[in-house]
């Protein structure tokens, strides 16, 4: 398999880059430059720091991060994301400094080496890679793809998809700027990169960098037929983390998994693997009738499945209910060192039992706060 595919045909299908005449904030600066200071007591300077942003503001548009500003801004950015149940660790984040990487297959190596520092062996760290932020003068690249690994979704000729549906669009892509996919429901993408100005670069993952898990039940032996897996790292790549009033548009990060995420949605979703049928049928249950609640017994099957088969592997991944609890003891965590914790319920509440957990039985404030992971234009 080729490593780098360099598209020859990168104009009729990507975006044309916009040239970001948006120059830094200062007040974003500022803002965020005294919560830094506040939650840094000894690092002091905070007046000689907030002259220097100014000038570099004023004259050059922007400013650039410390690197303990950027590690500090990047846990911040995890402590505030209100959807993720998993904060209780924000302060563990690694966070790799990779702002001198300007080129596509640097970003792409990187990626690798960020999977590789990731997975662990099994042992999942939470990591993110900081690529460079875009400049008043230079869109800076991107990655496309939504996670930095993700299965093809590929469109057949009946409008059915092989794979996974919510990556039929990028699978598209992925083949116009030829990619030469195979027709399997698990065939991990290339990662498609801009680099902020000239051709798109396609580059595929070498195996090693890809932990992947076999699903299979701890007492039904025909569970392992269905040929289910999952990878073990979710690296999110589409978002952009914003600090202080720059955006940095690559920094993929990751955490590990809750079991329900794969056995409650990925696999389960009617428009993504839509397992629960066919997980059904093998169980042998009466699907004639939703009250048999077929779809709940095979939900639960197939989470049982995901939990065990992470942990026969040896690859870190949480359960819902341990999750739930440990969310309420970083709230009271939170709570005590004097600050809100933004959560959105919906996102909170697992897929799967939620009146079960103890996060369901409660409301959360949801301010809008900064540093944040927020959606990429
Ligand atoms: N839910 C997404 C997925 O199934 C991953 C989101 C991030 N999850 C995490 N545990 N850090 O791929």
């Amino acid at each position: 398999m080729r490593t780098w595919i360099r598209s020859l045909r990168p104009f009729d299908v990507l975006p044309v880059p916009a040239l970001i005449e948006r120059t830094t904030d200062f007040r974003e600066a500022e803002r965020f430059l005294r919560l830094f200071h506040a939650e840094h007591p000894t690092a002091g300077g905070l007046p000689a720091r907030l002259r220097d942003v100014a000038r570099d503001i004023a004259r050059h548009g922007t400013y650039v991060h410390t690197f303990e500003e950027l590690q500090f801004g990047a846990r911040v950015a995890w402590r505030n994301s209100n959807r993720c149940i998993g904060r209780l660790y924000w302060k563990s984040l690694r966070v790799r400094d990779r702002r001198e990487v300007t080129s596509a297959e640097g970003v792409a190596l990187e990626c690798v080496a960020h999977l590789r520092e990731a997975a662990g062996e099994g042992k999942i760290r939470p990591v993110i890679t900081v690529f460079p932020p875009d400049l008043p003068a230079r869109r800076a690249p991107r990655v496309l793809n939504e996670q930095l690994i993700r299965y093809a979704g590929h469109r057949t000729r009946d409008g059915s998809v092989i794979g996974d549906p919510r990556q039929a669009d990028l699978t598209a892509l992925a083949l116009r700027l030829g990619w030469r996919g195979g027709l399997g429901r698990f065939d991990v993408l290339p990662l498609l990169i801009d680099p902020g100005l000239g051709e798109p670069l396609l580059c595929n993952l070498p195996g090693d960098a890809v932990l992947e898990v076999p699903i299979v039940h701890p007492e039904f032996p025909w569970f392992a037929d269905l040929g289910l897996r999952w990878h073990a790292v979710p690296a999110i790549s589409n978002m952009c983390l914003e600090i202080g009033g720059v955006c940095y548009p690559c920094a993929p990060f990751n955490g590990w998994y809750m079991g329900a995420e794969i056995g409650a949605r990925n696999l389960a979703d009617a428009d993504r693997y839509d397992q629960l049928p066919v997980v059904a049928e093998r169980l042998g249950l009466d699907t004639s009738t939703e009250r048999s609640l077929w779809r709940d017994h095979a939900l639960v099957e197939l989470n049982v499945a995901v939990l065990h088969s992470f942990e026969a592997a040896g690859v870190t991944m949480t359960d819902h209910h341990t999750e739930s609890a440990r969310f309420l003891t970083h709230l009271a965590r939170e709570e005590k060192a004097g600050r809100t914790c933004p959560a959105e319920w919906s996102w909170i509440v697992p897929p799967i039992s939620g009146g079960v957990t103890p996060v369901f039985h409660r409301y959360y404030d949801n301010p809008a706060l900064t540093p944040n992971f927020v959606p990429r234009h």
